[in-house]
């Protein structure tokens, strides 16, 4: 089937179907162009417990379609392919996790949102990269905290609130750890005028390079606002896209985790650091999941309204 018919058909199912897709900054460009909303992690949470639809289609990995189904239980949430997983979230099983916590008792469990629905129903509140540091900096400075699963994130929050009592998991994702200090030595070598921006995922020698570190929607708004020429840019290279797309005069280059340099962003590029769970999602596979209303994303009830309140405690700070 022709791209255009696909994507004629997506939009003619969803119509009938009542369904709305979600799609994250770090899917496919042609996956991005079609969406109804796109994001970042706590932006999507936030537009799925808003919608009206009877079916969500969620272009995403499996934590963020899981957390849409717990904040709406009553809707069909499917995801194209049941594979899109997240080396993070695997990094923090429930069974250690609670045993974690068991081991270290009066602590607040504070935990981002890159983690298993059973791993949230242990947490006292959520987060995101995007409001991390708020939902720290809301707990007074004497409360101690356990903050899991992502290292880098953890310690990046640390180090800005400047709080010893906080416990870090010691998780990471692969796709923000492959960035390294000498790649982007090299970068700023071959492009002496750019600024590098950063995820908090990377690690701490990676990010005390960086000119601005922020969450998959702070480094896009930052890209568009500010008033330098070319970035470097250490996260998954699906967002920038979105940043050409607001800045057509920039020039946006992937920190691929290779030396290869490249300005090029392809969704298969060899040298970019594509999130391969995220790259997942295609069009074939969306029209599918419509169609054929699958893959349904299901949790069990109990974890579900335990998984919630630590959802919607971080969505109403
Ligand atoms: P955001 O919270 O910035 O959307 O990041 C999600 C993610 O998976 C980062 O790797
Ligand atoms: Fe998970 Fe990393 Fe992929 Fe984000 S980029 S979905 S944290 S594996």
């Amino acid at each position: 089937m022709l791209k255009t018919e696909i994507i004629e058909k997506i939009k003619k199912l969803k119509q009938k179907k009542n369904a709305v897709l979600l799609a994250h900054y770090y899917q496919r460009s042609e996956v991005q162009d079609i969406a109804d909303f796109l994001g970042d992690s706590l932006q999507l949470s936030q537009a799925a417990a808003k919608t009206k639809a009877d079916i969500i289609v969620f272009a995403g990995v499996y934590f963020m379609a899981e957390t849409v189904k717990i904040l709406s239980p009553k809707k069909k949430v499917l995801i194209p392919d049941l594979s899109a997983g997240c080396s993070l979230a695997d990094s923090c099983k429930a069974e250690d996790f609670k045993e974690f916590i068991e081991q270290n008792p009066g602590y607040t469990v504070i935990s981002y949102v890159n983690t298993d629905a059973s791993v949230k129903a242990l947490t006292d509140i959520c987060c995101t990269s995007s409001n991390a540091l708020q939902i720290v900096n809301s707990l007074p400075k004497d409360k101690k905290i356990i903050f899991g699963p992502d290292r880098n994130l953890g310690n990046y929050i640390k180090s800005l609130t400047g709080r010893e009592n906080m416990l870090i998991w010691d998780g990471a994702c692969h796709v923000h750890e492959a960035f390294s200090v000498e790649n982007i030595i090299d970068f700023r070598k071959q492009y002496p005028q750019a600024k590098v921006l950063a995820h908090p995922e990377c690690k701490e020698p990676v990010l005390l390079l960086a000119d601005y570190i922020g969450s998959t929607s702070a480094l896009l708004a930052f890209s568009a606002s500010d008033n330098t020429q070319t970035y470097i840019v250490a996260t998954e290279p699906g967002i920038i896209h979105q940043m050409r797309q607001k800045s057509p005069k920039k020039e946006f280059i992937p920190a691929s985790s290779s030396n290869t340099l490249s300005s090029e962003v392809d969704d298969s590029c060899g040298a970019c650091s594509n999130c391969e769970f995220m790259k997942l999602i295609t069009l074939e596979k969306i029209y599918d999941s419509l169609l054929n209303e699958q893959f349904e994303v299901n949790i069990e009830e109990n974890i579900r309204q335990k998984a919630e309140k630590s959802i919607v405690k971080m969505l109403n700070l």
